[in-house]
């Protein structure tokens, strides 16, 4: 058995633990990170695509936004599209300055890996057996195999990091956590397509036969998403029928329509709404998708681990530079204000913009209206502006990183 011993033991290699892994390194403070798939696993899932303004802030402050400077593709506008028409909302006019920038998850997770390459601290792929115990005690472990050598991990804290699926949140008692869940009866098909985007920024399409959503990961590939029943198996839909139901939800009355192109990637991802609270039991602590899911039609779950992982470690800092637990305390409740306000746009979001199965004509007409006044009334898109770009940090960034640049 191969002891070892660090600061902050953190499961999992996705957004959060990365970006908290880099967060502690900057602090001096030391972590294993422990990630039960492949590197090339990790780095080529294909998942989210919109970085709020604070996250591309924090990425850039942290030292690690130069390949994001580069091909990251920053958009000022959104469109709403209904009815055959697209209406644009001018997320910088209304937000001061701020805006989104669209740059896969799969890019941010391989800058971070190659920053933490570079620190020379460990990074565990292909763990297996991962678990976690001894939470209560001021001494938690982290337990798994790697290369068929069983491995110890001693560590002040955990951090849990690993996904909704992961160990760490059903490694904390019965009792302990009140969960908040809703599922939705659809889910998303979404592809990847060899085509230049033909809009510059991302359209929100609402139409009689269901959402459906235009985005891009480069000047030559195409992300489009597709409302689809929940459990819709892939195999239903050829590539043919893909492109001919998109079109058919995409095309405004102007002869706008996205371009088409080989699909490189296809998947259906299910919709759900999920809080687990408090987002700590002992000395582990929650981080991301672990603690929280939201539909993506907000573009918030990478954006929200970020937020919960900054607050993670001015909390963990504070605790090594003065012994205080004041802000490893305040760690759940900080955190899930900003959770809940999360929860509630991309609910509405996702309310807004999808049929539902079991709507009558009465919701449809107030889902019309509700479109009419969102891509009318200033004060609505200032609403929906400030929430897309992301609302304002939980604490200031300079507290826990100084500023690199680029
Ligand atoms: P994850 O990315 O799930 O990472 C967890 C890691 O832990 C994984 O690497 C996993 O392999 C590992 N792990 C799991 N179990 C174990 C174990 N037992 N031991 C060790 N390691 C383990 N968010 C946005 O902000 N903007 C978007 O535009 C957006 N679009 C999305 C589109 C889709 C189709 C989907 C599915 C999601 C989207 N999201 C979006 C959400 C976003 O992808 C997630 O919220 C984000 O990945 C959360 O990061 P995380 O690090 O918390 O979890
Ligand atoms: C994406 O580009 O993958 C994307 C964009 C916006 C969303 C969700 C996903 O709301």
């Amino acid at each position: 058995m191969a002891e070892l011993r660090t600061q902050v033991g953190i499961v999992g290699a996705g957004p959060a633990g990365l970006l908290l892994a880099h967060l502690l390194h900057l602090n001096g403070i030391d972590s294993v990170i422990v990630e039960n798939r492949s590197r090339e696993y990790v780095i080529d899932r294909v998942r989210a695509g919109v970085l709020e303004q604070g996250t591309v802030d924090l990425l850039h402050a942290m030292g690690v936004g130069a390949e994001l400077q580069r091909r990251g593709l920053r958009h000022e506008g959104v469109y709403i599209s209904f009815n055959g028409r697209r209406h644009r909302i001018d997320m910088t006019e209304l937000s001061g300055g701020k805006a989104i920038t669209v740059y896969g998850q799969n890019e941010v997770v391989r800058d971070l890996i190659d920053a933490r390459i570079g620190t020379g601290r460990p990074l565990y792929f292909n763990a297996q057996g991962v678990e976690v115990a001894a939470l209560e005690s001021s001494q938690p472990v982290v337990r798994f195999s790697h290369d068929g050598c069983a491995h110890q991990v001693h560590c002040d804290f955990v951090a849990g990091c690993d996904g909704f699926h992961g160990v760490c949140r059903p490694s904390i008692p019965d009792g302990v956590l009140s969960i908040y869940e809703r599922t939705y009866p659809f889910g998303w098909l979404g592809i990847l397509a060899e085509a230049a985007p033909s809009s510059d920024e991302l359209v929100y399409t609402y139409h009689d036969r269901g959402f459906a959503l235009f985005s891009m990961r480069s000047t030559s590939v195409t992300r489009l998403y597709l409302q689809v029943p929940p459990d819709e198996p892939i195999e239903n839909w050829s590539d043919e029928r893909i492109w001919d139901e998109l079109l058919r939800r995409m095309t405004t009355s102007d002869g706008w329509k996205p371009n088409v192109g080989p699909i490189l990637q296809k998947s259906v991802t299910p919709m759900r709404s999920f809080v687990a609270a408090p987002m700590r039991n002992g000395r582990l602590f929650l981080a991301g998708d672990a603690a929280h899911i939201v539909p993506p039609t907000g573009a918030k779950g990478l954006n929200l681990a970020a937020a919960d992982v900054v607050v993670l470690a001015r909390a963990v800092k504070a605790f090594y530079e003065t012994g205080s637990t004041n802000w490893l305390e305040s760690y759940s409740s900080i955190c899930l204000r900003r959770v809940w306000k999360a929860q509630r746009f991309s609910w509405w979001m996702t309310t807004l913009l999808h049929r539902l199965p079991d709507e009558n004509e009465f919701d449809h007409q107030r889902q019309l209206a509700d479109l009419d006044y969102l891509t009318t009334s200033r004060a609505a898109m200032t609403s929906l502006a400030e929430q897309y770009v992301g609302l304002p940090w939980e604490v200031p960034l300079e507290s826990v990183v100084l500023s690199r640049g680029a």
